[in-house]
């Protein structure tokens, strides 16, 4: 059903990645919008028109915005306060220090900072990723510190978006999840995300603990996938089967699918490693750390892929330096030096040697000393080889004749500045746009926030 009512005014308090993200894409769906941070630079940056950090298609988005006077930026609280009736609160939660925790004092100090300053009927939307508990916590808070004057209630909208396509994630979520405690705060974010729920996204009604651990969860189930291939490709290397041909014979197998089913790097970013570490924290605090314990291996192996992964592109610098020097010592069939290191420059980014040797085609295979049992490095060479080279399509679990995975045009699908426009999409969702960890296996981290 389309709306045509005036939507809430909202904040967006913490406009860091995904708050600057959240506040441009919010202006774009045609609501009035203004940021908040507490660190000043950042917002004179957004209110000039530059993103701070890299995301595609971000920047045009938000010139769009300011342009359409619907996105405004501060640091004042008071401001905030008396302009939103909806407050979306997306500070950072990172790892505590010395502890696999999450930090929250963020969180509390923008939920403080906000609700004691608001004299009306509001409602305060956390979607920083949070410990299971912590809404709970946060709106008694929020209830103590408001003024008397003040109806202020929390609930809890988790984010999804991965960097890297976060305009294209936050304009069409797979879903959009409420946690709430009243109607009247679950028609207040219908209202605001309207024309997201008129192009049919499902929305999830959840108390704010479901709320909270849906995101959580997600995050630790991609995590333990991602491992999961990751940890067979070690049994693979031992065995010297090829984990490459075993990941696509999984995929096929729709039980399992072939997202987030490439063996390769393993996860990084910054929010899969602290978000399963802090989900074990709060689980052992819960008195069900056994219930996730699991999660510490998933860590453990996500650990060992990166020393696995210098390793191999060290084995592989090696090899194709000694091939190198062979190659020139044969005058007639030999490549000639710029075909030497053009082929090495595509081959071994990333070894420490690489670029200080790169005009000197005869450098040695080194000699490697290994610290560890390592299983037959034939079989890893083999397959980091076999990466380097284009991959038929059959061979992509994605469809993709790369596997890697397609990037959304920047194009937006919505129509800006339609808020009583039914919300049409202009193009259809790419396919292969939650293609995982496909791309080369050794070449590209990726972050599936997924963060
Ligand atoms: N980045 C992502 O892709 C992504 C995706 C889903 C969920 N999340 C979650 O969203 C949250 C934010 O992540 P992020 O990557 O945007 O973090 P970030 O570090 O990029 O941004 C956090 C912002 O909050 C601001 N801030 C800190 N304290 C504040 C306060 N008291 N008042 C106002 N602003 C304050 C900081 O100055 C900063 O600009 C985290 O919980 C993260 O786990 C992130």
């Amino acid at each position: 059903m389309t709306s045509t009512t005036t939507p809430p005014r909202i904040t967006v308090v913490g406009t860091g990645y995904l708050g600057a993200t959240h506040a441009v894409c919010m202006a774009k769906l045609g609501i009035e919008v203004l940021g908040v941070d507490v660190d000043d630079r950042k917002i004179a940056e957004l209110a000039a028109g530059r993103v701070p950090f890299y995301e595609p298609g971000l920047a045009e988005e938000l010139s769009t915005a300011l342009e359409s006077g619907r996105l405004r930026f501060t640091t004042d609280f008071d401001e905030a306060a008396r302009f939103g009736d909806v407050h979306f609160v997306c500070v950072g939660t990172p790892q505590e220090q010395g502890s696999d925790a999450a930090d929250l004092r963020y969180v509390d100090s923008a939920m403080t900072e906000l609700a004691s300053r608001i004299h009306k009927h509001a409602l305060i939307v956390g979607k920083s990723t949070v410990p299971v508990g912590t809404a709970a916590r946060l709106a008694q808070l929020v209830t103590e510190v408001a003024p008397q004057d003040a109806e202020v209630e929390l609930a809890w909208n988790p984010e999804f978006l991965r960097e890297g396509f976060a305009v294209d994630d936050t304009l069409h979520p797979d879903r959009l999840v409420f946690g709430v405690e009243s109607e009247w705060a679950e028609h207040l974010l219908e209202d605001v995300f309207r024309p997201i729920i008129d192009a049919e996204t499902p929305v999830i009604v959840a108390d704010l603990a479901t709320a909270e651990l849906v995101k959580v969860a997600a995050n630790s189930f991609l995590a333990t996938k991602i491992s999961y291939i990751n940890a067979m490709a070690e049994v693979c290397e031992a065995a010297g089967a090829d984990v490459d041909v075993l990941a696509t014979a999984l995929s096929h197998d729709g039980r399992i699918g072939g997202r987030f089913l490439k063996p390769g790097l393993g996860f990084g970013g910054g929010c899969l490693p602290k978000d399963i570490r802090a989900f074990r924290h709060r689980a052992a605090q819960l008195g069900v750390g056994q219930a996730v314990a699991f999660l510490e291996e998933v860590d453990a192996i996500n650990q060992r892929r990166r020393s696995r992964t210098v390793e191999l592109v060290r084995e592989l610098a090696g090899e194709i330096c000694a091939g190198c020097a062979w190659r020139l010592s044969a005058p007639r069939s030999s490549p000639t030096p710029t075909t030497c290191a053009t082929r090495r420059r595509s081959t071994s980014r990333g070894c420490s040697t690489s670029r200080a040797r790169r005009s000197r085609c005869t450098t040695p295979r080194p000699t490697r000393t290994r610290t560890a049992p390592t299983p037959t490095s034939s079989t890893s060479i083999r397959s980091a080889r076999r990466r380097t080279r284009p991959r038929s399509s059959c061979c992509s679990p994605s469809g993709t004749s790369s596997g890697t995975p397609t990037r959304p045009s920047s194009a937006t699908s919505w129509r800006s500045g339609g808020w009583s426009t039914p919300g049409t999409r202009s193009m259809p969702r790419p396919t292969g746009r939650r293609a995982g960890s496909t791309g080369p296996s050794v070449s590209r981290p990726w972050h599936p926030c997924t963060r």
